[in-house]
């Protein structure tokens, strides 16, 4: 049996749309209308049992509605979901004994209290036995390095820490699925690294099956080896990193640094020039000619170094959203959301 099955899951929300002014309201009490926006829209996939997958979309592409679905915060409109073999939004004990969800933009823990309390009473509802708890509290305190502050009132927190506690707190009843949404959103580089540390080092310890949504290209890309991939609701691709670079990206990066400075016309004849310098140039070439410019470069040109590398998945992500539809035109930098 597969951990996670999802067939067709759809979730269409509707909003009252509301007329301006006074009498727009008074005719709205009468007469309702109504906004559909189909927010996850006929998905289908399986995870097995401890696999750690990474889910990715834009903001808005319907990340976070498929993991409430999954989670049973909210019910489909249509489609079935299979999580440990319950549907989730029935809510039952067992199931919710099983999984966790973490999301990056809500607290869980109580704000005016330490973790520890907090803990507590998930040591409760989750009918932790005392031993087991306390082993598990103190060594998930000291992988996540925040055994010091498990007493001091989640508030005072940095977001890091709360993160972190974050994370024991769902952990504590050692939950075979878990759902990340956004884990390192907001954080500062370290923390974010931390956290990422964490996810992988628990992932290959255990079995549990996670799935980790993020807009960081650097938490799929550090963690997942298969990616699903949200836009606009349609599910667009499903399989690994390295496949979503083939499959997409028909061009590799050869860059040459030059003994002595070149014209930017000499070079431009072997491909799509996208950094220059007399001395170091980029350039695309698409992957079935790039030995052959390889070749022909290095016959022509004096050179200290050659390489040839994949395009960067950021890019890659950018050119299918691009695609899809959807223009952004951000410039693009290490972990900038995509
Ligand atoms: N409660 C809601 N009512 C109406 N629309 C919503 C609601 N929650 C989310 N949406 C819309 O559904 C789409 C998907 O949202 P969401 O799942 O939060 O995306 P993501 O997590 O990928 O950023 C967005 O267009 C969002 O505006
Ligand atoms: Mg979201």
């Amino acid at each position: 049996m597969k951990a996670i099955d999802v067939r067709g899951l759809t979730k269409i929300y509707r909003s009252h749309v509301k007329q301006e002014g006074l009498f727009g309201s008074v005719k709205s009490l009468f007469n309702r209308q109504f906004k559909e926006h189909i927010a996850v829209n006929d998905v289908s996939f399986s995870i097995d049992e401890g696999e750690l997958v990474g889910m990715l979309g834009s903001n808005g592409a319907g990340k976070t509605t498929t993991l409430k679905m999954l989670s049973g915060l909210l019910h489909p409109t249509s489609g079935t979901a299979s999580v440990l073999g319950f549907a989730p939004w029935e809510r039952k004990n067992e199931f919710k004994r099983q999984f966790s969800i973490i999301m990056g933009q809500r607290n869980q823990l109580w704000w005016d209290l330490p973790a520890a309390d907090s803990f507590l009473l998930n040591k409760e509802i989750y009918q932790i036995p005392e031993a087991e708890f306390r082993k598990r509290r103190d060594d998930l305190a000291e992988r996540l390095d925040v055994a010091d502050k498990l007493h001091v009132q989640v508030r005072r927190l940095s977001l890091g820490e709360r993160m972190k506690c974050e994370l024991i707190g769902s952990l504590l009843h050692a939950p075979r699925v878990l759902f990340l949404d956004e884990p390192t959103i907001g954080l500062d580089v370290v923390a974010q690294q931390a956290v990422r540390e964490f996810v992988r080092e628990y992932n290959s310890g255990t079995s549990t099956t996670i799935i980790l949504t993020s807009h960081y290209m650097d938490d799929i890309e550090e963690l997942c080896k298969r990616v699903i991939l949200i836009d606009d609701g349609k599910l667009v691709f499903d399989g690994s990193l390295a496949r979503l670079i083939e499959q997409y990206i028909e061009d590799k990066i050869l860059t040459v640094v030059f003994r002595s400075p070149v014209q930017r016309p000499d070079i431009e004849r072997y491909g799509l020039v996208t950094e220059w310098t007399p001395e170091r140039a980029s350039l695309r070439i698409s992957r079935n000619n790039i030995a052959e410019a390889a070749a022909a470069i290095l016959n022509s040109f004096s050179i200290i170094d050659l390489t040839i590398e994949e395009v960067p998945i950021e890019y890659v992500i950018r050119e299918i959203f691009s695609r899809a539809g959807k223009q952004d035109s951000q410039p693009l930098s290490p972990s900038k959301p995509v």
